[in-house]
C-alpha cells in the first residue's frame, strides 16, 4: 500500500511542502525535521530514535548549508528537536544522538537534565585523506546513548556480543575466580566502537557527504529495539537507519529535507524504482571488482574493510 499526504508550512515567507510516502510499516517524510516531528509524530510512538543531525561544520547537503552563525545558535536549534524527540520517545525507549566533538558538550549538558545518559560512545574510524599537521586530527565521532527510564529499557546484550580477545584467545585461565575458569570468549562492546567509514567501493555506498555505515546502525538497532518496534530518524540522509531497521524486521519513520536524498530512501527502503518519471538507480560506479573470469565480485563490507567490528 502506498499513499502520499501533502502538508505545508511557512518558512522565510515561502511555502515548503512536506510529502509523506509509506509502505509496509516504513514511513518517509520529505520535509523539515522539527516541523514534521511537531505536526506528524504522535507522543511516545517511537521505541528507538537515532539522530545524526547536521554538525555545524559547513558541509553541503544539496540546498542546505550546515553552518549556524554561532555554537549557541546551533545549540538553540538542537534543543528544539531534542525536546520533540523526548516527547515522541516511548517511556521505555532509547535515544542515540550524534554530533561533532565540539558541539557535543552543549547537547550533553542539555540532555543529561532530561534523560539518563547511559553511555558516551566514541565511534572511531580509520584515517584517510589529509591529516592535521599542527594538532591532533579528529578520528572519532561522539554518540550519546540515552533512555527515559533507567530502570526499564531495551538492551539486547546477546544480540551484539563480540569476540573477547586477550585472555580468551590465548585460552588463559582466570585464577581470580573461586573456581578457576577460562576467560569468556565473547563480551558486550565497550564504549569505543570501531567501524570503517563508508567508502566508494562498498556496496552500501550512496552519494552523500556523511553516510553512516550499516554496521554502526546494526549494532544500535539490534541492541536497543526488538522486532516490530518503531525506529525513528529525523535526519535520514541516505536512510541507513531505515534500511537496516527494515532488514532487521523493525518499522521505521524517517525524515529528510532534501528531495535528492529522499529518492535514495524511496529506493533503499520502499523499494521504489521510479520517482516523478525519474528512474531510481544505485550510484553508478566506474570501479567494479571482477574475478579472473570477468564476473563481478560483490564488495561486502567485511571482505574489504573489516566492518564487523571487534570493538
Ligand atoms: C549527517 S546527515 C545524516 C546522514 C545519515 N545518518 C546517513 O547515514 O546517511 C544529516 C542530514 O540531515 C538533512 N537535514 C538538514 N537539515 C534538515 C532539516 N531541517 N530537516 C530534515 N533533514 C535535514 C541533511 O540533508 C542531511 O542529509
Amino acid at each position: 500500500m502506498l499513499y502520499i499526504v501533502m502538508l505545508a508550512w511557512q518558512e522565510k515567507n515561502e511555502v515548503i511542502v512536506t510529502k509523506k510516502f509509506e509502505e509496509n510499516g516504513h514511513q518517509i517524510y520529505l520535509g523539515d525535521a522539527l516541523e514534521v516531528l511537531k505536526t506528524e509524530i504522535p507522543s511516545e510512538s517511537a521505541d528507538l530514535i537515532f539522530v545524526d543531525p547536521p554538525y555545524n561544520i559547513g558541509k553541503r547537503f544539496v540546498d542546505f548549508h550546515d553552518k549556524w552563525p554561532s555554537d549557541e545558535e546551533y545549540a538553540k536549534w538542537a534543543y528544539q528537536w531534542i525536546d520533540e524527540c523526548i516527547r515522541v520517545l516511548n517511556p521505555r525507549g532509547t535515544l542515540y544522538v550524534m554530533t561533532s566533538t565540539q558541539a557535543m558538550p552543549y547537547l550533553d549538558l542539555y540532555i543529561r537534565k532530561r534523560l539518563t545518559i547511559l553511555s558516551r560512545i566514541a565511534w572511531r574510524y580509520d584515517s584517510s585523506g589529509v591529516q592535521a599537521k599542527k594538532y591532533y586530527g579528529s578520528m572519532y565521532e561522539p554518540l550519546l546513548h540515552c533512555v527515559k527510564n533507567a530502570a526499564e529499557y531495551t538492551f539486547n546484550a546477546d544480540a551484539i556480543k563480540i569476540k573477547a580477545k586477550t585472555g580468551a584467545q590465548r585460552k588463559l585461565i582466570d585464577y581470580r575466580k573461586a573456581i578457576p575458569t577460562q576467560y569468556n570468549t565473547e563480551k558486550i562492546p565497550g564504549n569505543v566502537w570501531y567501524f570503517p567509514r563508508v567508502r566508494y567501493r562498498m556496496d552500501e555506498y550512496e552519494n552523500h557527504p556523511s553516510q553512516k555505515p550499516e554496521a554502526l546502525l546494526e549494532r544500535i538497532i539490534k541492541a536497543s529495539s526488538n522486532e516490530g518496534d518503531v525506529v525513528l530518524d529525523p535526519f535520514a540522509g541516505t536512510f541507513t537507519s531505515a534500511a537496516v531497521a527494515k532488514r532487521l524486521r523493525r518499522m521505521s519513520v524517517a525524515i529528510e529535507s532534501q528531495e535528492e536524498y529522499v529518492k535514495i530512501g524511496l529506493r533503499r527502503v520502499l523499494g521504489r524504482h521510479e520517482y516523478k518519471s525519474e528512474k531510481l538507480l544505485p550510484p553508478i560506479k566506474s570501479y567494479v571488482r571482477r574475478n579472473e573470469n570477468g564476473k563481478r565480485i560483490k564488495n561486502t563490507t567485511g571482505e574489504l574493510f573489516h566492518a564487523s567490528s571487534q570493538a
